[in-house]
């Protein structure tokens, strides 16, 4: 049966190509998508043909492209290897779409997530032509049901002049009634308090409005989402995820946390979800989470009874677990709510409710400022994400990486990040499978020892060392002690021999 089941709406039926054809050169297109969850799967495999086709008749077509965040080879793949997108904003993991950023081709504005929607709606990025959504269903009395990812599809259908439907059977129809969809979102002056004061707390409606009129075209599909499998658990993943258990044990034993926690985020990635499977075997009940995507270790803390409300924008899941939630997600709908990413990373609930942050990192200095995006200062890898949203307003915010990266030959412990996302000021701790740094309270010699001492791999820590007492030694001042002239020569020394070490 269709799942779009209102007649007034199955009028605007039409085929992926002619949907497509609606999309002209130099076009803003909004999309929905987010960690390769809900993002549409014709219409831009049809646009990037049309774009081919177009490049060889000698004729210029390229797009701006906005997401929620990354999305998937039918997407950001088909619209790279085309060279179709002209401005890409605001995350992206793809590996053709991350080497068009690297090479120039496509220009990136690697943004906070909470941010992207409000700039888009505010016009810094020009007028939004298209937005193409995914829905679920479109029921007999015309509620849009949204599908495994709200993004910053709010903000596009509000934007864009017009909308491009994409109604996925194979999204479950169980999904009615796990999202929240608050339309109290506005700009300035016009903001009024979020009313969230509880992670599983639902404040609006279960599904999207848009003006009939907005709508020009409506393709059915019936495809999975990308979902990748998560790599099995290796040694140093259960090391980091333990070290922040056991740094989350201690808290509560001191009576600096409560004996359930705070809601918990989890950032992208095998570790992050290390220390969801980690939790699975702790004594922590009645927990909850206030996140940005809902990832396997997640569904099995709710499987388990642990994890009694968890908030977010979109899946990350396997396609194991894509599965698992496809052929339950009316009952998971009772423990998860999806948002959108402007409110699911707004600093407001997230500060409120004393969210407790955990993130992957490229490289962290030894004074404790952390680079999550550029390898070697100036390549991209994916983009800030929500990393930036929620460690600056996380209660306490930790950020988890094995200490070397590249077989040994990269020290993730520098003396200065060859690019700065997130300054010592919002870090408190830094866990790698070496051990914890717990650097709240502390001024930055204290810091840099702390991290030295306990985070840097065996290989580096003399270097480590050795540079850290030549600061002390040289430096014009003792705050927070340097030699400029050597303190990106790790990088150096990497790009010229291929190792870090000495
Ligand atoms: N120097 C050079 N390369 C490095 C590096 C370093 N210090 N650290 C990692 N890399 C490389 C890895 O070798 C790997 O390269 P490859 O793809 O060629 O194999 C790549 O970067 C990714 O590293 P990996 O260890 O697989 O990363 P991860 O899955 O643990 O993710 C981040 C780490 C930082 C890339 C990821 O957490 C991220 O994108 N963070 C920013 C967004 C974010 O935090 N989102 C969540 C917020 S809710």
């Amino acid at each position: 049966m269709s799942r779009v089941q209102s007649e007034k709406w199955r009028s605007k039926l039409m085929s992926a190509q002619d949907a497509a054809a609606l999309i002209k050169p130099g076009a803003n297109v909004g999309v929905s998508g987010f960690t390769g969850s809900g993002y549409p799967k014709v219409v831009p495999v049809a646009l990037a043909e049309l774009i081919k086709a177009a490049h060889d008749r000698g004729e210029d077509f390229k797009v701006g492209l906005f997401t929620g965040a990354s999305t998937a080879p039918e997407l950001d793949g088909a619209l790279a290897q085309v060279d179709g997108i002209s401005v890409r904003m605001p995350y992206q993991s793809d590996p053709d779409m991350r080497n068009r950023v690297n090479a120039g081709d496509s220009v990136y504005v690697d943004a906070h997530l909470s941010h992207s929607g409000p700039q888009v709606m505010a016009g810094h990025y020009g007028k939004l032509d298209v937005a193409i959504i995914e829905l679920t269903a479109i029921t007999a009395d015309e509620r849009l049901i949204p599908s495994s990812s709200v993004g910053n599809n709010v903000s596009w259908i509000q934007a864009a002049d017009a909308v491009i439907l994409e109604v996925n059977a194979w999204q479950d129809a169980g999904l009615e009634g796990m999202h929240d969809i608050w339309y109290g979102v506005a700009l300035p002056p016009d903001r009024v308090p979020i009313p969230i004061t509880s992670a599983g707390q639902r404040i609006g409606q279960a599904y999207y409005d848009i003006p009939f009129e907005k709508v020009v075209a409506i393709v059915e599909t019936d495809s999975a989402d990308r979902n990748t499998p998560f790599k099995p658990l290796d040694d140093d993943s259960k090391k980091i995820a333990n070290f922040y258990l056991d740094f989350l044990t201690n808290e509560v034993n001191h009576g600096r946390l409560p004996k359930n926690l705070l809601p918990l985020q989890s950032g992208v990635g095998n570790i992050a979800n290390a220390v969801l499977s980690g939790l699975l075997d702790s004594p922590f009940e009645q927990l909850t989470s206030y996140t940005e995507v809902i990832q396997d270790g997640m569904v099995d803390l709710i499987d388990s009874g642990k994890l009694i409300a968890a908030s977010a924008t979109a899946f990350s899941l396997s396609p194991e677990y894509a599965e698992k939630m496809n052929a339950n997600a009316a009952n998971y709908a009772k423990s998860i709510v999806l948002r959108q990413q402007d409110i699911s990373n707004h600093p407001e609930p997230i500060r409120r409710m004393g969210v407790l942050s955990c993130n992957g990192l490229i490289e962290a200095d030894i004074y404790g400022n952390v680079n999550s995006t550029h390898i070697m200062g100036s390549r991209m890898q994916n983009g800030i994400g929500g990393s930036g949203d929620f460690t600056r307003n996380a209660y306490i915010s930790a950020f988890v990486t094995p200490s070397v990266a590249k077989g040994g030959q990269i020290s993730a412990i520098v003396p200065m990040v060859s690019h700065h996302d997130h300054t010592e000021h919002d870090v408190h701790v830094v866990i790698t499978e070496q051990g914890i740094a717990d650097i709240r309270g502390m001024a930055p010699q204290q810091r840099a020892k702390t991290i030295i001492e306990n985070c840097a791999h065996p290989d580096y820590k003399e270097q480590l060392w050795d540079y850290f007492n030549r600061a002390v030694a040289s430096a014009n001042s003792q705050h927070t002690p340097h030699v400029l002239r050597e303190s990106l020569d790790f990088h150096i020394r990497f790009l010229e021999t291929g190792t870090m070490k000495a």
